[in-house]
């Protein structure tokens, strides 16, 4: 029976040597649980310590002090660290294999019969789209491409928990939806999912929760169906055809309206009054061109945080 949290990291401390007797303290007192078939987003500027987190979790590297744990065991249990799939940020592969050969390749690596193999294989080629090129070499491959097979290649032992790095960096945005759509799917087999990001939005379209890490350290972990931690949403209307009058929501001191060029935005964080906005839209003519919402709060951690860190380097 596996317990409800999948990874679990305690006071984790890691520090690297730079230089003779220098040392870099590279992550800080990190605690993080990951529950069980949940989508977690890692989010964090670049050198913030996502990969040595990750590198952490697998064993590939050491801790200086803390405890992490997959369903209770240690990360030294190769039993369980066999349920773990793990897509690196800089996947390599033997460019001359073609998809199929190359998953058969590290279905080969675990024990599995011919016919599981195939049949894995198979289902893989289909999660990841890629069906269609099972016959061409991995060095015709787009990026995107790539980022599939990786992703397939993490999945060829069936494992519970897939730890992704940064599986969206350098995909345009049909890719990165693609890449979205993959992981949600992965959720609805039941996997559990940590990936990690320095956008915004993939981490904030897809996660159940997210975790905003900034030098080594998490800032706050935010849960994207909780009210109270999730904060503020907020609401931007778009529209054109001249400014709005707000007359007749002029008591409330939550809206803002900015004019750029022919456009009008109009933002609030209340969603009452973003509706009553919209009413007024119509009602007075305007056209209007999109109505997006927000979590404020990750972005103001997030950018708070790069701030921080920028702050030091002066
Ligand atoms: N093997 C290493 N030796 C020394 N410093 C390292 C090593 N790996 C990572 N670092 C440093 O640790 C910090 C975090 O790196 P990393 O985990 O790769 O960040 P991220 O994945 O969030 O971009 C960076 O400052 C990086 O230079
Ligand atoms: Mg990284």
């Amino acid at each position: 029976m596996l317990e409800q949290t999948a990874i679990k990291l305690k006071g984790i401390h890691k520090s690297f040597s730079n230089g003779w007797l220098k040392k870099s303290l590279v992550i800080k007192n990190l605690d993080l649980e990951i529950k069980n078939n949940e989508i977690f987003g890692y989010l964090g500027a670049n050198g913030a310590g996502k990969t040595t987190t990750f590198k952490l979790m697998l064993g590939l590297i050491k801790p200086d002090k803390g405890e992490i744990s997959f369903w209770g065991n240690p990360v030294s249990d190769l039993k369980t660290r066999a349920l773990v799939g793990y897509l690196p940020e800089h996947p390599y592969f033997y460019s001359y294999l073609t998809a199929k050969e190359a998953l058969e390749f590290y279905a080969s690596l675990f024990d599995m019969d011919r016919a599981l193999k195939k049949k894995r294989v198979g289902d893989l080629l289909d999660l990841v789209g890629l069906d269609h090129a099972r016959g061409v070499q991995l060095r015709k491959f787009s990026r995107g491409m790539l980022q599939r097979i990786g992703i397939a290649q993490a999945m060829v032992n069936d494992p519970k928990l897939l730890i992704l790095d940064e599986p969206m960096s350098g995909l345009d945005p049909m890719g990165r939806k693609d890449m979205r759509d993959i992981i949600l799917n992965c959720r609805d087999q039941g996997k559990t999912i940590i990936f990690s990001s320095h956008i915004i939005a993939d981490v904030e379209m897809i996660c159940d929760r997210a975790g905003i890490l900034a030098k080594g350290e998490l800032q706050q972990i935010v849960a994207m169906d909780d009210p109270v931690t999730a904060g503020e949403t907020s609401w931007e209307i778009t529209c054109r055809g001249g400014q709005l009058n707000l007359s007749g929501l002029d008591r409330e001191t939550d809206i803002k309206q900015v004019v750029r060029g022919s456009r009008n935005i109009i933002s609030t964080r209340d969603q009452d009054l973003a509706g009553r906005i919209m009413e007024q839209v119509k009602e007075q003519g305007l056209d209007l061109i999109s109505f997006a919402s927000g979590r404020k709060s990750i972005e103001d951690i997030y950018i708070k945080s790069i701030d921080d860190g920028e702050d030091d380097h002066e």
